[in-house]
């Protein structure tokens, strides 16, 4: 048991609201400081761009990958808020003729949402600012929530539980290690980290209350519903490392090979893979909540699909 499973839940969402307000940061102001992005600096970091398996390119190409996955990054983080903002929203209804303290932390951690989004729609013009014309995005956050939020609640929150816990995971392990980042780049994702931690406390709060009112079948559906949710993230990482690929041979000024193609997008959906499904998966925490709702045969069958994703 940690310290945090011993404060009852009501003083949870009050201390997620004192930290949202003692963190909560200005896009302008804060984070971008009249900034522009400079080439000469890696966007995305290693241990997350996974450069290493790309094994045909030369550094520089190299920091051209983590640049162009750092554009994604904060295109995915911004298609994805669109969906938990919408569940968010719906979640604090149940609250409304209830627990103030409780609707108060949803509605600033769904405000806090809407910021992002308007922070990572910055973040993609203003490296489109500073690299080649043609890169691609293709996927429109509503149609992508409509579809989302199709599945049952538990599973979108299930999923929104792993997001938010990966991307702190990825930020403390990844991101503010590495010494060669763009420094806009970097405070990016730690203004980003500081308003996550309390979103994914409460994400916790929310799938654990709903789980318990579900019964042993309709959680068993909601398994099913999470694992189509994982292959659902999966077919939309490999359009993207395809798209990404491509942009990469058209724009990295030299000729690349028709057999090299293949193993570059390869390479970006190994990255990709890594940073929205495995990682995730294996974060202590996001394991260790989700073994305590379900049963050990439900488990398998995530690790199953998970297993089939590399
Ligand atoms: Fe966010
Ligand atoms: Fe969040």
């Amino acid at each position: 048991m940690t310290a945090m499973d011993r404060i009852p839940d009501n003083s949870r969402y009050a201390r997620c609201i004192e930290s949202s307000k003692r963190v909560r940061w200005d896009i302008d102001e804060d984070v971008i400081r009249g900034r522009r992005f400079d080439t000469g600096h890696k966007f995305l970091p290693d241990g997350l761009s996974l450069t290493d398996g790309f094994t045909t390119l030369s550094s520089g190409e190299r920091r051209f990958v983590s640049q162009i996955q750092g554009r994604t990054y904060a295109n995915i983080f911004g298609l994805v808020e669109r969906f938990i903002n919408a569940k968010v929203l719906e979640l604090s209804r149940d609250h409304a003729l209830g627990d103030q303290v409780a609707v108060e932390a949803l509605v600033r951690f769904s405000d806090e949402e809407l910021k992002h989004q308007a922070l990572f729609r910055r973040i993609d013009a203003m490296v489109g600012e500073v690299l080649p014309a043609g890169y691609r995005f293709d996927f429109d956050p509503d149609t992508v929530a409509r579809a989302v939020l199709g599945k049952s609640t538990w599973a979108v929150l299930a999923l929104t539980l792993d997001i938010e816990l990966f991307t702190q995971a990825h930020y403390r392990q990844s991101i503010d290690p590495d010494t060669e980042l763009s420094a806009l780049f970097k405070d990016v994702f730690l203004y980003h980290w500081k308003e996550e931690m309390q979103h994914a406390i409460l994400d916790e709060l929310e799938l654990v209350r709903h789980d318990a009112g579900l019964t042993a079948e309709e959680r068993d559906r909601a398994v099913d519903d999470f694992i189509g949710l994982i292959a659902a993230v999966d077919g939309l990482l490999q359009a993207q490392a395809a798209a990404d690929a491509g942009y990469f041979a058209v724009n990295c000024g030299r000729t690349v090979k028709a057999d090299e193609v293949p193993a570059i997008e390869a390479a970006f959906l190994m990255a990709y893979r890594w940073q929205y499904i495995h990682s995730g998966a294996r974060h202590p925490h996001f394991g260790k909540v989700l073994t305590s709702l379900i049963t050990e045969s439900q488990g398998q069958r995530i690790q199953a699909a998970l297993a089939t994703l590399h």
